[in-house]
């Protein structure tokens, strides 16, 4: 009797033991729900993305796809807001509002980032890249892992490369077709340094103004001149104050997606996954289309005959290289050896 008692004893403390074991895991269980709301998986997110160019631009059309794909992959928990043609900020001053919160995602073009960090220049090096095949090759390769590094030690997190296309130079004076035509010229450029010197060096004159005021400068003949994406040249009406259009492809225009690492540290892991995944996406996409969007803007601004164009031939474009061989010489130096090597081999050497 006392053995049978003893067995019963032990059943019961095995199956007391194992419901507590189970009671156990449910409450860890349950406490793992608790620490989700604790990360703030069900709290909303606002995230404000500035950006100054049109909404039927390669970088407007981007961020509203972004946008809408971000609220698709979190089920609406993180909304981002758009702020485009530069309703808020202009492009310089985006960077100090990301400092402040004020705005949490910029997509700045490459020149307004040499003001942060110099190694950007390497964008502003003319006739850099033949073909968009390399500007891929740069962005997706060390080029691009690179820049990323390097901008990550002034305090911003880049999350993505976006494309828009080459630049092309417009003025209003006489068709530009050798370096010598624009001898003597004014310019607007974005404020980067190794723009101005480009300019002078061919003995134009160059000024920064904010993009939003690009086209006034235009119109009051403040500058002769701009450079410019044809979807920004189409989008923004420049060519209405422009007569002559170079089709030069000096300088590739792309964007960095930035975010204050700060602040992206407060968003629980499980959003910063769907907002990256979101933004690979879109970058997919834009690689596919920003060409398609800029060779259509070509077509309606020459079919305005407003502007009389000229596409500079290879040879032409040969000429244009030899003249700026300084400012190789010039800033080779400051982008630095490793970052010089990892371009030539995009181009080929
Ligand atoms: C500019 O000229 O300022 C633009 O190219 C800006 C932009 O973001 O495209």
């Amino acid at each position: 009797m006392k053995g049978l008692f003893s067995i019963v004893l032990f059943l019961f403390g095995g199956i007391i033991t194992a419901i507590y074991i189970g009671f156990g895991f449910q409450t860890n269980s349950q406490t793992a729900v608790v620490d989700e709301e604790l990360v703030g998986l069900h709290e909303k997110y606002t995230l404000k993305f500035s950006h100054v160019v049109a909404r039927n631009t390669p970088k407007g059309l981007a961020a509203a796809y972004f946008a809408e794909l971000v609220k698709e992959k979190t089920n609406g928990w993180v909304e981002v807001q758009i702020f485009p043609n530069g309703v808020l900020y202009s492009a310089q001053e985006e960077f100090e509002a990301l400092k402040r919160g004020d705005v949490n995602m910029i997509a700045p073009a490459f020149s307004e980032v040499t003001l942060h960090d110099e190694k950007w220049i390497a964008f502003d090096l003319p006739f850099l890249f033949d073909n968009e095949q390399m500007v891929e090759q740069a962005f997706n390769g060390r080029v691009g892992e690179l820049l990323l590094k390097s901008i990550e030690t002034k305090g911003y997190k880049g999350l993505a490369f976006w494309d828009n296309g080459f630049k092309q130079l417009t003025n209003n004076n006489r068709p530009v077709v050798n370096p010598e035509d624009i001898k003597g010229l004014s310019f607007r450029v974005m404020p980067s340094e190794a723009l101005f010197k480009t300019y002078r060096t061919l003995g134009a004159r160059a000024r920064t103004f904010p993009f939003n005021e690009v086209y006034n400068v235009l119109q009051d003949g403040i500058v002769d001149g701009q450079e410019n994406t044809l979807s920004n040249i189409y989008s923004k009406g420049f060519y209405k104050q422009q007569k002559y259009m170079t089709v030069s492809n000096h300088n590739y225009l792309g964007y960095v997606i930035l975010v204050d690492p700060i602040f992206w540290d407060t968003i629980p892991e499980i959003y910063q996954e769907s907002i990256q995944e979101a933004i690979d996406e879109v970058t997919v996409w834009l690689r596919e289309h920003a060409k398609e969007l800029n060779e259509d803007m070509f077509l309606r601004i020459s079919s305005t005959g407003i502007t009389e164009i000229h596409e500079l031939s290879e040879e032409e474009k040969k000429q244009w290289l030899k003249e700026l061989k300084p400012i190789y010489d010039e800033y080779e130096p400051i982008i630095g050896d490793e970052l010089m090597k990892e371009i030539r081999k995009v181009q080929g050497y």
